[in-house]
Order: C-alpha cells, then sequence, then structure tokens
C-alpha cells in the first residue's frame, strides 16, 4: 500500500507488472488549470499490464472521443463500459442536460483473450420469487457465445452496468474524488484477491482504500505532493480487509 510521489510516466512501469490498472485522469474536457491531458502514459499503461490484466479508465464521452485512435496505437483494446451514476453532478452548461454520471471503460491488452483475463463478474441478489428459466438469448446477438444462459430469481443476477452511487462532495479530500463502494466493484471484478492494482492518478487516494477494504495491493501515483501525503494517510487509517489497523504509511523515497 504505497504512493509514489512523481509523474506516472516515470515512476509506474518500474513496478509493473499489475494485475489491473485503474486510471483517473484528468479528462482535459474544460480549461481549468487542473484539467489538462496527460500525454503518452496510455502506451506505458499498456505494457505494465499483466497478461491476464485490464485497465479500467474513468471519463467522459467527450473525452474518449477525441482520443479514440490512441488505444489502438497503443496496442489496447476496449472491452466494456459502466456508467456511474451520481445524485448530483457538473454543471458547466445551462443549456444542456444535467450531466450527472461518469464513464468507466475497461480495455485490454490486445494481444489477450478474454477468456484469459481475470474476470469474477459481480453479481447482485435483488428478486424475491424462486423460479429458475433457462432463457434464450434474443436473436439479435446471432452465435455469441452460449445460447441460453441460466437465470434464477432470488438468487444472484449480474450487476448491471449502470450503478448507482453517491458522490464524495462536502466530505471529499479531492475536487473529483470517486466513491470507494463503486471502486470496490470494479477491484473486485478485475484483480484477484491479494493482486496488485495501480492507480496512476491517485488522487485522494480512494482507490487505496478500496483495495484495503477488499484485500488486494496497492500502488498508486499522485503528482501533487500535499494531496500525496493527505491519500497517504487516509489510506493508513482504514481498516484493511478482516485485520487490524495498519502502521502509518511511510512515503517512499522516489520523490521526483
Ligand atoms: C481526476 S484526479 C483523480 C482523483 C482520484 N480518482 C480520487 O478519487 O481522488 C487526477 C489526479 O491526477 C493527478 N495527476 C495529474 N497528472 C499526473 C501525472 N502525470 N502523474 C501522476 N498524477 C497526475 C492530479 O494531481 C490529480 O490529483
Amino acid at each position: 500500500m504505497t504512493i509514489l510521489v512523481g509523474d506516472c510516466r516515470a515512476l509506474m512501469p518500474a513496478h509493473a507488472p499489475f494485475d489491473m490498472i485503474l486510471a483517473d485522469p484528468p479528462y482535459g474536457d474544460t480549461s481549468l488549470i487542473w484539467d489538462r491531458r496527460v500525454e503518452g502514459w496510455l502506451a506505458l499503461a499498456r505494457e505494465a499490464l499483466a497478461p491476464t490484466g485490464s485497465l479500467w479508465l474513468f471519463g467522459s464521452l467527450r473525452s474518449f472521443i477525441g482520443v479514440a485512435q490512441e488505444f489502438a496505437a497503443a496496442g489496447l483494446r476496449y472491452v466494456q463500459e459502466i456508467v456511474w451514476e451520481k445524485q448530483n453532478g457538473s454543471a458547466f452548461h445551462a443549456d444542456r442536460f444535467k450531466r450527472v454520471h461518469e464513464l468507466v471503460v475497461q480495455f485490454m491488452r490486445d494481444d489477450a483473450s478474454w477468456g484469459g483475463i481475470y474476470n469474477d463478474v459481480q453479481t447482485t441478489s435483488d428478486a424475491t420469487a424462486r423460479t429458475v428459466r433457462r432463457k434464450r438469448r434474443p436473436p439479435h446477438t446471432g452465435q455469441i457465445e452460449a445460447g441460453y444462459y441460466v437465470s434464477e430469481d432470488g438468487g444472484p443476477r449480474l450487476m448491471r452496468s449502470v450503478i448507482y452511487a453517491r458522490n464524495c462532495h462536502g466530505r471529499a479530500i479531492h475536487p473529483t474524488e470517486k466513491p470507494v463502494g463503486l471502486l470496490e466493484n470494479l477491484i473486485r471484478t478485475s484483480c484477484p484477491p491479494g493482486g496488485l492494482v495501480s492507480d496512476w492518478f491517485a488522487g485522494s487516494g480512494a482507490v487505496g482504500e478500496a483495495c484495503r477494504a477488499t484485500g488486494r495491493r496497492y500502488l498508486g501515483c499522485e503528482i501533487d505532493a500535499d494531496m500525496a501525503q493527505r491519500a497517504s494517510a487516509r489510506i493508513a487509517a482504514t481498516l484493511p480487509l478482516g485485520g487490524a489497523p495498519a502502521a502509518p504509511l511511510p512515503l517512499p523515497g522516489d520523490q521526483t
């Protein structure tokens, strides 16, 4: 559980391979001083992924469209996306829908096959009746994978791709802090227990807290030394999965 202080492009590759990369870079959607796109990190992240690993990347549709070719150029293949729905959002424009969601898109290495990627897709148990059905896939899905799947009411169901989680306004230590519960779902899905998650734009260390709560190892990187210090303190204060409080985290010596 460590946060490196400096530029992720310089610091993170040396610590590869990572079982999962969870990245929340500046989207580059606005002219705000902190919202500058970071160039060149995607290809480095791709090389840093373990063969079974995948990258989950926060962003707006605008931020993905703007660099669509860069993913293929970096050797990354799109897998799926989820929508994080929040209770309120940013109103940058008074003449458009109020934006209350973010995207999180999963990519894998283009030399990997999906069957080899770690994937413990999460489930929910939200139904009441107790019937088991075999459902045919709708015709428009053609011959994709199995011809039917089992749906058990009252039992677990696949987690929906639109996930509601309240954002952290009011108690956040970072202006774009992500909710730990949402991060835990992604981590449980894409990193094996005890595996190593790397968080290239750590901000408040929310990913570190989620790793501690789910029993995964964590390596974060944050360019703002003051924020990194606060993130380290936050992670150290989080109870690990089934364990006692940890000793405070020292900031590593490789500061830039
Ligand atoms: C969108 S915020 C991440 C927020 C974080 N997910 C959280 O929940 O608190 C992006 C962070 O990346 C940091 N950052 C920007 N460029 C960076 C770089 N080249 N290397 C490491 N961190 C960087 C910024 O200082 C900022 O804290």
